[in-house]
Formats: structure tokens, C-alpha cells, sequence
């Protein structure tokens, strides 16, 4: 989604400009760009008459928030003891030769992002990636691969709509 002033300016004040909305804010934000533009940043300070700093610490505190560019769906692979004993480097081992990408990138096309998070709470199904709020248990190299696949193959089917 292409970022825009006033779709920011319209989260704020659905929140109200004042310093505790700031979470809600950001939280909105993260959730519509999938990240938190730096333009937003300021807007969301300057709105909020608080230190750009603050508003930068909060952005760097929380793993939930991102600055940089991440894809439309992100997959979390789990590199918690458990998991890693469990096969969690075949899985990003796998998913860096169908993908081409290594924990913290995204495909060129912003489809996809993949990272890594620790314990997930679901070590007795290691190891787990977690997509879209759906964990998925014991997962193997070709069952990494089986997701990706169908992630790409929804993202080309929306683009060709
Ligand atoms: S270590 Fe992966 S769920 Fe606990």
C-alpha cells in the first residue's frame, strides 16, 4: 500500500492526537504499510507534540514494529532451542534456495518477508513457522517449501486479478 499523509492523519485522529494513543497509532500504521515509514514517524511526533525520539524508541522497543519495508504476508520461523534442535537451519536453509531469501528479507515483489522469532510457545510441534496467525507443527523441508509455494501462488493470482 502506497503511503499517504492523510491516511495517517486519519489513524490519528480516530485515536485522538494525544501521547496515549501513541501505541494504537503505531500499531495501525505498522499494520497498514506492514511497517512504519519514517514520514510517518515524524507526522505521528509533530501530531502528537512529543520528541521524535520517543516516538523512535517505542518503534525500536517493540518487535512487532518494523522500519524497514516488509512484504505483504511475513513468515516467522521459529529459532527457539527447541526448533533449532528440531531442524528449524534446514528450514531456512530450504527457504533460501526456493525464495532467495535469509531471515529479515523480503522477495523483491514485497510478497513475502521472512523472519525468525524466538519461542513461540509451541516447542511439543517443533519445529513451527507461523504464518498469518496460523502455526504450523512439525514442519519439514518440503512442507516449508509447500507453503512458500502457496503464498507465491496466491500473491500471482491476485496480481493477475
Ligand atoms: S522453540 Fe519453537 S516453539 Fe518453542
Amino acid at each position: 500500500m502506497e503511503f499517504n499523509l492523510q491516511d495517517v492523519d486519519a489513524i490519528i485522529d480516530q485515536w485522538g492526537p494525544k501521547p496515549a494513543s501513541l501505541l494504537q497509532i503505531m500499531l495501525d500504521i505498522n499494520h497498514r504499510y506492514h511497517y512504519l515509514p519514517k514520514e510517518s514517524l515524524s507526522r505521528v511526533a509533530e501530531r502528537l507534540v512529543m520528541p521524535i525520539n520517543h516516538v523512535y524508541s517505542v518503534a525500536t522497543f517493540f518487535k512487532v514494529f518494523s522500519l524497514k519495508p516488509r512484504g505483504r504476508t511475513i513468515m516467522h520461523v521459529c529459532t527457539g532451542t527447541a526448533c533449532h534442535v528440531k531442524g528449524t537451519p534446514r528450514l531456512l536453509d530450504r527457504l533460501e534456495q526456493d525464495l532467495h531469501l535469509k531471515p529479515g528479507e523480503t522477495t523483491a515483489d514485497m510478497a513475502i518477508t521472512l523472519e525468525t522469532v524466538n519461542c513461540v510457545g509451541a516447542c511439543a510441534s517443533a519445529p513451527v513457522v507461523v504464518v498469518e496467525g496460523v502455526t504450523h507443527a512439525e514442519v519439514t523441508p518440503n512442507k516449508v517449501s509447500k507453503i512458500a509455494k502457496g503464498l507465491r501462488q496466491r500473491e500471482s493470482v491476485a496480481s493477475d486479478q
